[in-house]
């Protein structure tokens, strides 16, 4: 089922098209390129298109930047650790840049989009050769062609103009799991995030052309999808006509050869009950959703700008629990938000407690220019965030042990990735409520959907037995 090679989609767009009679770009030396990718699904995407554009001008990946004739770093800022990471890696170039000087050094992503960032990359690191944004990144090989020609450096950070480019070849490399983009932007200004500011507004994808990409990929043997937006409750918006998620993960699940569906992020505010019915009704979508409540206290949720209760979330968790039994739930919790009390705090607790999560992503408050949470005056101390933060993740791993423990015995379809990273006689791959399983078996299963008996568990995975099913009489 898996496909050799490189998934090539959709081929170019104008600016590369123009580019291929380009001798810089396009040079009959085999020419190299690295991507390091911080941040979200979304950026992750972005960079699988930036791989896809680079590949369509000839260049090839390497594992290593001192190899690597353009270096891309695609960047993030929704927490400060994220920037730090950046600034130590470009740091880190300027050596590199001295024993190769042809080599292209380009910085791009979440963190350009803030206001003076890039000018003072440029200026800071003056071997960095091009500076660009998040809106405007499919011209990304017009900036490069510019660079290489001109020798000087490139800044290319645009404000949102409200535009969607389609048609930009993206390269994936699972050939199993593709992630789909249906939905850019974020609207809810959430007081803590910077997503909205750099992200610009929300905007969908046609389903047309969603679908499009999705049969294309079923055509390379792709069979499990995530989709993928800041908030995909909100998918539709401004479309004409009006799709909705709940329509669109109907008409995902019609797809033939489309076996697993998945998609994220979902917001607690926006969620409705026909999103939930089609999980329920569409035999592809698996039993998983993921819920951020970032607090379990109802006065941090309102500084935070979030819309919804704790009561409200709850009863949300009730719903979809009471129409999907099995399902795995997941979520994301800020600690030491400005002005958690200790007893807010216990709240978050309480309601870890309360939902028994199979997982839970936990982040410390971090500070974001230009946020209405970065003016709060009652910041949070960094001893006690830290002291809360421990105190989270011994409950909501404990929740999750207990969640994974509940699949002892089961036997569970698992859509088998390869071999495990660390055990090459050891297969890893997911139950459909996305739980990792890992159980011995061969290589060549990959791809395959093997019916696996779960035998130990702990808080990250699972570990089973592959049962033999007797051949069917003919
Ligand atoms: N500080 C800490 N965590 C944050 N997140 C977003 N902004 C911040 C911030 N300033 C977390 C939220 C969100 C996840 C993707 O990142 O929990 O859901
Ligand atoms: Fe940020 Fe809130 Fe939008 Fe999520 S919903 S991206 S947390 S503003």
């Amino acid at each position: 089922m898996k496909k050799e090679g490189t998934n090539l989609l959709i081929p170019g767009t104008p600016a590369l098209r123009a580019l291929r009679s380009s001798k810089e770009a396009f040079s009959a030396d085999p020419k190299a390129y690295y991507i390091e990718t911080w941040g979200c699904q979304m950026n992750e995407e972005d960079s699988e298109k930036l791989a896809g554009m680079l590949e369509q001008m000839g260049y090839r990946p390497v594992g290593h930047p001192q190899k690597a004739q353009c270096i891309i770093f695609n960047t993030c800022c929704v927490r400060e650790n994220a920037e730090l990471k950046v600034y130590g890696n470009l740091g880190r170039l300027k050596k590199l840049k001295e024993e190769h000087p042809q080599t292209i050094i380009a910085v791009c992503g979440c963190m350009m989009q803030q206001k003076g960032v890039g000018e003072a990359i440029l200026k800071r690191y003056p071997y960095v050769d091009i500076v660009f944004g998040t809106h405007h990144a499919e011209r990304f090989p017009e900036y490069l062609h510019r660079a290489l020609q001109s020798g000087e450096q490139i800044f290319e950070v645009h404000e949102d103009d409200g535009t969607l480019s389609e048609g930009v070849p993206i390269l994936r490399e699972s050939g199993l799991k593709a992630y789909v983009t249906i939905m850019y932007g974020c609207d809810n200004y959430c007081s803590y995030c910077v997503v909205p500011y750099v992200r610009g507004r929300e905007k969908s994808r046609t389903s047309e052309a969603i679908l499009a990409e999705i049969r294309a990929l079923v055509e390379e043997g792709y069979v499990e999808f995530t989709l993928l937006g800041q908030n995909v409750n909100s998918y539709g918006k401004g479309l004409e006509p009006y799709v909705s998620f709940a329509e669109l993960l109907r008409k995902v699940n019609e797809v033939p050869g489309v076996s697993r569906i998945r998609f994220m992020t979902n917001h607690p505010k926006d969620i409705d009950e026909e999103v939930i019915k089609a999980m329920v009704d569409c035999e592809h979508i698996t039993e998983q959703i993921h819920l951020p409540v970032q607090s379990g206290s109802s006065r941090i949720l309102a500084r935070m700008n979030r819309s919804y209760t704790r009561e409200q979330y709850l009863s949300l968790i009730g719903r979809v629990r009471s129409l999907i039994p099995n399902v795995a739930i997941s979520t994301d919790i800020i600690v030491g938000f400005p002005g958690e009390s200790e007893a807010d705090f216990q709240e978050t607790l309480s309601l870890c407690e309360e939902v028994g999560f199979d997982a839970a992503y936990t982040f410390l408050y971090s500070k974001r220019n230009h946020t209405p949470a970065d003016r709060m005056a009652d910041q949070v101390p960094e001893d006690v965030k830290h002291e809360r933060f421990n105190r989270l993740v011994e409950v909501v791993n404990r929740s999750a042990a207990e969640r994974n423990a509940a699949y002892l015995h089961r036997v569970e379809d698992i859509l088998v990735e390869g071999p495990s990273k660390n055990r090459p006689d050891t297969l890893t791959g997911r139950t459909r409520s996305g739980k990792t399983v890992n159980f011995p078996g061969d290589q060549s299963l990959t791809g395959t959907l093997q019916p696996v008996r779960i035998t130990k568990t702990n808080s990250f995975s699972l570990f089973g037995e592959r049962i033999e099913v007797p051949a069917k009489e003919a």
